[in-house]
């Protein structure tokens, strides 16, 4: 069964409020952060409330974004997640496989996912897709700082990383998802955004406000045309059972057509 994997809300731990907000949305996950969204001085009581949170989120599949482990707070994150039991924890800040592999044996077997935001992980997201972690998240806004770049028209910089963690996601068969979108105001780019993700081959995007998931959600379901060429698809394939290849409406389609419209359908809504 695939699991849908569309709209990750980031929700920061020091916010009652949004903690509170999130068990009604309508996301297909929620990331509970420890990290960026939160102030240093915060980071204790952050914890105890993620902590105290997870279960009222549930049966919404919940990751916990942890502190990166070289950082005061990390290792206490840590040990809290292992006892609070979230389906995931979030690393952020993975350099390489080495990372990753000494993260995953300190989790107490809780699932791990490796935030790509920086160069050095982008040159090494192959390993470190291929180090047992379960997702891969691109975290685009501190790669682009560590680039020394800026936010470009259609992430034209970030469309090489973009590629490369979803070729390291599906060598290693784990999802790939993709980063946020800062502008809260700009909906016609959000929604080219979560487009282009898509095309890109990503399962899913990180989204920051209640406002992104309809539209990211409704971006990464079939919409009803793509269901029906699907469903012909099939049709066309099981009226010619012996065919390599077959033309329909015009254009050819293979066999490879037949595998892609099995998984357009089987995230159909
Ligand atoms: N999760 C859950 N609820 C959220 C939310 C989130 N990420 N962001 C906003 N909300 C809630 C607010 O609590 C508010 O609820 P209410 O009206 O019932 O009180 C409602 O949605 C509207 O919020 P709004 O006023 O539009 O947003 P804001 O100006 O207060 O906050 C941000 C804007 C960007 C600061 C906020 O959305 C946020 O903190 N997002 C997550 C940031 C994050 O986690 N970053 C780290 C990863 S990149
Ligand atoms: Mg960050």
């Amino acid at each position: 069964m695939h699991r849908a994997r569309r709209s990750l809300l980031y929700v920061p731990a020091d916010k009652p409020r949004a903690l509170e907000k999130a068990r009604g949305l309508d996301a297909d996950a929620i990331i509970i952060d420890l990290e960026d969204a939160v102030a240093p001085q915060a980071k204790g009581q952050a914890r105890d409330a993620a902590c105290a949170t997870i279960e009222s989120l549930r049966p919404r599949e919940v990751i916990v974004r942890i502190n990166a482990l070289s950082t005061p707070w990390g290792r206490d994150d840590l040990a809290a997640m292992k006892q609070a039991k979230p389906d995931a924890i979030a690393l952020p800040k993975v350099r390489d496989a080495e990372e990753a592999i000494a993260a995953r044996a300190a989790t107490g077997g809780i699932p791990l996912w490796a935030m790509i935001e920086s160069p050095r992980a982008v040159l090494n997201v192959g390993e470190i897709a291929g180090a047992g972690v379960a997702a891969l998240i691109l975290g685009s806004n501190d790669l682009l700082k560590d680039m020394g770049a800026r936010h470009m028209p259609g992430r034209a910089n970030l469309t090489p990383a973009m590629a490369l963690c979803v070729m390291a996601g599906r060598a290693a068969g784990i999802a790939v998802l993709d980063g946020v979108h800062n502008d809260l105001a700009d909906q016609d780019g959000f929604l080219a955004a979560c487009r282009q993700a898509r095309d890109f081959g990503f399962d899913g995007k990180t989204l920051i406000h209640p406002d992104q998931i309809a539209p990211c959600n409704a971006a990464f379901t079939p919409s009803r045309e793509e269901i029906a060429a699907a469903q012909a698809v099939i049709e066309a394939f099981g009226a010619n059972p012996g065919a390599g290849v077959i033309a329909l409406d015009g254009r050819m389609i293979e066999r490879l057509d037949l595998q892609i419209a099995e998984r357009t359908l089987s995230r159909a809504p």
